[in-house]
């Protein structure tokens, strides 16, 4: 049985590479400059980390890749070495679920990075993790920009829920969007091309 995600998932805008610790001098410039924005929606992102943090984060997160148990990306874009954003894929306490996130660099947003690695993780899920039937992708009712990506990927408003006030910008309750394993699957591209009925409830 497939477990595994692949250590880089690519499409024609953003390359997706599993975290090394190499990227620790990358990593810390797109938050340091992103900070503002971070710092309101998501929770990892309410003190500026050190460099020797970040290393020791990036290497956490590629045991943990390597293990199966969360699969964390960096995103460039094609051939740069400059880190763009970040993306991963999670395992939730819902067998068979898996929810993405994602945060793109603030110089960086308004060119569809999060659209396009969020699009290229979810059809990852469903090529390789066998065991995943469904991807949600959740964020904050009051952030604004980030609800606009999952519809554009055939993803569904499964419903809003209660969450804890963890940053600035929460509001306590967050929209859920979820996609079910597709049908088919192209072999090559991942394209999702039809999809099961999509549950009524989102009862876990
Ligand atoms: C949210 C975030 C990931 C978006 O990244 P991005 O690469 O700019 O996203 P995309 O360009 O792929 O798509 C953004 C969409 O939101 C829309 N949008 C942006 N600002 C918006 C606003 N104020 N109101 C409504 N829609 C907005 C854009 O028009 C775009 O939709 P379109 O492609 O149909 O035009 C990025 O702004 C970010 O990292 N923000 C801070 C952290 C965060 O909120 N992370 C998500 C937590 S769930």
């Amino acid at each position: 049985m497939d477990r595994s995600l692949a250590r880089s998932a690519d499409c024609d805008l953003v390359q997706s590479r599993r975290w090394h610790p190499t990227f620790e001098s990358s990593l810390h410039r797109a938050i340091e400059k992103s900070f503002n924005e971070l710092r309101m929606w998501i929770p990892w992102a309410q003190v500026l980390p050190t460099r020797d943090e970040l290393t020791l984060v990036l290497e956490h997160g590629a045991n943990d890749f390597d293990a199966d148990s969360r699969w964390e990306y960096s995103l460039f874009r094609p051939g740069s070495h400059d880190i763009v954003g970040g993306a991963g894929v999670h395992r939730t306490d819902v067998p068979g679920r898996y929810s993405i996130g994602y945060w793109v660099r603030t110089s960086c947003t308004g060119e569809r990075l999060a659209t396009a690695a969020a699009r290229t993780l979810s059809a990852a899920v469903f090529h390789h993790l066998d065991d995943a039937e469904q991807v949600t992708i959740a964020m904050d009712r009051a952030n604004l920009a980030s609800p606009a990506i999952p519809p554009k990927l055939s993803y569904a408003l499964a419903g809003l829920e209660d969450r804890d006030i963890i940053t600035e910008g929460h509001t306590g309750q967050e929209l859920v969007w979820s996609l079910d394993r597709p049908l088919v699957l192209t072999a090559s591209t991942g394209t999702v091309l039809s999809q099961r009925a999509r549950k009524r409830s989102f009862a876990a």
